[in-house]
C-alpha cells in the first residue's frame, strides 16, 4: 500500500474533528490527496451498523455484541473506503479506529482481551494505521467542552457515561501509546487550537518524508 493511514484518537471533547479537518486542510493545500473519513461508519454499509449501535438498540445484547458490531463496520470500512484510497496512495485521516475498540470495548467494557485480539486479526489484519494522533485531554475539561459543543442536543449513550469512566479510558489510551511509541503519539489537546495543530502537522511531514525515503529506496533496489 503505497498511502498513508492516520488515526485519531481520544474521549469526548479532545477536538479530534476540529484537528483532522485543520490537518486534512493543510495537506490540500500543498497539494496531497486526503481523504477523511471516521469510525463507527465511513461507508455505506459502516454507518448502516453506526445507528443500530449509536442508537442504543444493541446494548441488551452486552460488550461482545458491541465489540462484533463494531468490528464488522471496520471491516465494510477497510474493504470499501481505507483499503482502495491507501493502494491508490492517498492519505487516509480517520476519526477513531481500533484502539476506540481496545479501550471502550476492552479496557473500558471489560471485554475479554483474547476475543478482541481475534476480532482485530480477522478485521484488520495487516492494515494498521502508520500514524495515531492521540489527543489526550483530563476528562473533566473533555466533558464540559462535549457539554459545550452538544448544546441542546441530546447525549449519546456514551456520552452519557461515568466520568470515571472517561478518566480510566484516557489512562488506557496512554497504555497503547506507552506499549506502541513509534505508532502513537499523545498530543496533550488541552493547549489552544493552533498549537496542538502545528504538532500533529510536523508529526505527519516527518512520516511522509519517511514514507517517501522508503518508496525512493525500494525504486532504487528493484
Ligand atoms: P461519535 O459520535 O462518533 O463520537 P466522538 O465524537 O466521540 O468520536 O460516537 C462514537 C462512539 O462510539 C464514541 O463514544 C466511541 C464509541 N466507539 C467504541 O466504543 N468502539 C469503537 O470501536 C469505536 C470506533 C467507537
Amino acid at each position: 500500500m503505497n498511502g498513508l493511514f492516520i488515526t485519531f484518537e481520544g474521549g469526548e471533547g479532545a477536538g479530534k474533528s476540529t484537528q483532522i479537518a485543520r490537518l486534512a486542510d493543510r495537506l490540500r493545500t500543498e497539494g496531497r490527496d486526503v481523504v477523511t473519513t471516521r469510525e463507527p461508519g465511513g461507508s455505506p454499509g459502516a454507518e448502516a451498523i453506526r445507528h443500530v449501535i449509536l442508537s442504543g438498540a444493541a446494548e441488551r445484547g452486552g460488550v461482545r455484541l458491541e465489540a462484533l458490531l463494531f468490528a464488522a463496520a471496520r471491516n465494510d470500512h477497510l474493504e470499501q473506503l481505507i483499503r482502495p484510497a491507501l493502494r491508490a496512495g492517498k492519505i487516509v485521516l480517520c476519526d477513531r479506529f481500533v484502539d476506540s475498540s481496545r479501550v471502550y470495548q476492552g479496557a473500558g467494557g471489560g471485554l475479554d482481551p483474547a476475543f478482541l485480539k481475534a476480532l482485530e486479526h480477522v478485521t484488520i489484519g495487516a492494515t494498521m494505521p502508520d500514524l495515531t494522533i492521540i489527543l489526550d485531554i483530563d476528562p473533566v475539561e473533555g466533558l464540559r467542552r462535549a457539554d459545550i459543543r452538544r448544546g441542546t442536543a441530546s447525549a449519546d449513550r456514551f456520552e452519557k457515561e461515568r466520568l470515571e469512566v472517561h478518566a480510566r479510558r484516557r489512562a488506557s489510551y496512554l497504555d497503547i501509546a506507552a506499549h506502541e511509541p513509534d505508532r502513537c503519539k499523545v498530543i496533550d489537546a488541552s493547549r489552544p487550537a493552533d498549537d496542538i495543530a502545528a504538532d500533529i502537522f510536523a508529526l505527519v511531514e516527518s512520516r511522509l518524508a519517511e514514507s517517501e525515503t522508503r518508496v525512493q529506496e525500494d525504486a532504487l533496489v528493484n
